[in-house]
């Protein structure tokens, strides 16, 4: 097998996708090792998560940074110090500027949970259900400059059920997310998914 891809992850909070993705690269078989984990909360829960897993740490916090270039520029040196190759944005929940972005166009991904172009931003299940959606999900895009605007990589779809709350769409399309992101990231990986203009080509097997 061809050497395994260097991923690092950014979350901000629980880290469950980031889990989920750690989980997948035990497989001898999966094409990425997930390096590191970067937080910009000391706080978040997913770091212990990851030390515990013997995963590089590391935390930047936006706070500590004047301008949101700064702060880029410091998680930028973070990624590079590692030698990754990719990043996985797993509840990351900060705005990136356009030249982070560019850095790294074609070798970052984000899960967003909503089927976008539908509900970027916040509050998404909340959001599907009052606008009365047949079916919601989950999608995982490559990242651009807009705001969960990148290019589609994979989306995973379930049906909005009778007496669903924002709560039990969210817990169901959170298993749709930990199903989904490893099979994205395996997909990126093993380069038979990849970023072409603004156009994603998938390579069959
Ligand atoms: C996930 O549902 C993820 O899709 C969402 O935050 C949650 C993080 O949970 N991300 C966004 O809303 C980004 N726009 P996790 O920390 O347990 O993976």
């Amino acid at each position: 097998m061809t050497a395994r891809k260097r991923v690092a992850v950014l979350i901000s909070g629980r880290g469950s996708n980031m889990t989920a993705l750690i989980e997948a690269a035990k497989a001898s078989d999966y094409p990425a090792e997930i390096i590191g984990v970067l937080s910009n909360k000391p706080d978040a829960a997913g770091l212990q998560t990851a030390a515990a897993e013997g995963i590089a740490t590391a935390i930047r916090s936006h706070r500590d940074y004047a301008s949101r270039e700064a702060f880029d520029a410091a998680l930028h040196a973070v990624l590079t110090g590692w030698n990754a190759e990719f990043v996985c944005l797993a509840g990351f929940m900060r705005i990136l500027t356009p030249e982070f972005t560019g850095n790294w166009l074609g070798r970052m991904i984000n899960i967003h949970p909503s089927l976008l172009p539908e509900f970027r931003g916040l509050h998404t299940h909340d959001r599907a259900l009052k606008a009365g959606a047949a079916e919601h999900g989950c999608t995982v895009h490559f990242v651009t400059p807009g705001l969960d605007e990148g290019p589609t990589l994979t989306q995973s779809r379930i049906p909005v059920l009778p007496g669903d709350t924002a709560e039990s769409l969210q817990a169901r399309v959170l298993v749709e997310e930990h199903r989904l992101y490893p099979l994205a990231l395996a997909e990126l990986a093993s380069g038979r998914a990849r970023l072409v203009g603004d156009e994603v080509i998938h390579t069959p097997r």
